[in-house]
């Protein structure tokens, strides 16, 4: 009785998410329904704080709600642990499992092994190419891009500077949102540099997100460019921020404008002391609700609809995909508001001066 109730619960709160239920492919529900045991494997703790600060908590708060079992665990980018905790994951009994790749090979081959034991499977932030992920849930990471190139060029013209040279540090190059991220701010840059408004400096992806390996390469692209680099595309807070470690070291800081993403509270802080011009915000909490009514569904033998594709080579994967916000020192209070970090993580006693000065009380 009391599963019953549940069950329509879900349906309920998923169609407020804006997916519909499409109905059963199975043909027999009863007969397919399991009860629902979601595994999901996060990528690392240093790429970006948000996979243990946020997804981790933001997954486990949506479980909780939906009254699932859930076993969470972290793969500390390394491949084969990843592996090995899917494989203990199919065997403990997981109906769907949901994974944040550290490849698109690795990847596929955990969801083509999921799937033959007749596991669901969710491509969760990251989509693997050539996968067989039954759906998608990210954001819309060529938009997040959009948002950095456009900030990042706010910020120049802010700073009044002439034909500046721009660097870029782009995500790891196995991760496809990188791609994306990178096609997004090349369709607000490039045409810049190609009519000789912008300067394009050194450009470099930095393996595995590695923030440490950042700083070592901005380093490097300084010098190339003899010091003459004037704005920094990176494509995370963790890469802005090995980027600002090294202007400081250079006392540069606060006059190159440097860019993120993930809202993390290391990327308020800077953004607020004038030492990053944006980050962009991706309310996780979205993401994991999705991904998590979605996990559930299929466990119960259900197909939703999210009205929405991406292609992958010739395959649609049907995805759900969310709207990136661009953040700005005046808008650091919005992700407070939000609840994705609170005030007291970000307003630490260096940044009580800054904190006051953006309105946020
Ligand atoms: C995510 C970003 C994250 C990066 C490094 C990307 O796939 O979308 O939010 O900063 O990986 O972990």
């Amino acid at each position: 009785m009391r599963k019953g109730i549940l069950t329509i619960a879900a349906v309920g709160l998923l169609t407020t998410g804006g997916l519909t239920a499409c109905g059963d492919d199975s043909g027999d529900k009863a007969a397919s329904a399991k009860t629902p045991k979601i595994g999901v494997i996060l990528p690392d703790s240093k790429s970006s704080a948000r996979w243990e600060t946020a997804d981790r908590r933001f997954l486990e708060e949506a479980f909780k709600a939906a009254g699932v079992k859930y076993d969470i665990q972290n793969a500390q980018n390394d491949k084969t642990a990843f592996q090995t905790i899917a494989d203990q994951m199919i065997t403990g009994g997981v109906t769907a499992l949901m994974i944040v790749n550290l490849d698109s090979g690795t990847g596929k081959a955990v969801l083509d092994k999921a799937k033959s034991q007749g596991v669901a499977t969710i491509d969760y932030d990251r989509l693997t190419l050539g996968g067989s992920a039954q759906y998608y849930v990210s954001f819309d990471n060529e938009t997040v891009g959009k948002l950095q190139g456009e900030g990042l060029s706010k910020c120049l013209t802010e700073k009044g500077a002439k034909n500046p040279v721009v660097a870029y540090l782009n995500g790891s190059p196995t991760d496809n949102n990188a791609t994306l991220f990178k096609a997004g701010y090349d369709s607000v840059l490039k045409p810049k540099f190609d009519a000789k408004e912008y300067v394009k400096g050194p450009e470099d992806a930095v393996p595995a997100w590695d923030n440490a390996q950042a700083a070592t390469i901005f380093e490097q692209q300084l010098t190339k460019a003899n010091g003459k680099i004037d704005g920094v595309l990176a494509a995370n807070d963790g890469l802005g921020n090995a980027a600002i470690s090294i202007l400081k070291k250079n006392k540069l800081n606060g006059k190159v404008p440097v860019t993120g993403q993930d809202a993390s509270t290391e990327g308020l802080q800077n953004i607020l002391a004038g030492d990053q011009c944006m980050t962009v915000y991706k309310a996780v909490r979205e993401e994991a609700k999705a991904a998590s009514d979605l996990a559930i569904a299929l466990a119960k033998g259900e197909k939703k609809d999210t009205g929405q594709t991406v292609k992958d080579g010739d395959r649609d994967v049907p995805s759900v995909l969310l709207t990136p916000k661009a953040i700005t020192k005046e808008s650091v209070k919005d992700v407070i508001a939000d609840g994705y970090v609170t005030k007291e993580e970000v307003c630490t006693a260096a940044y009580t001066k800054f904190c006051a000065e953006a309105g946020i009380s």
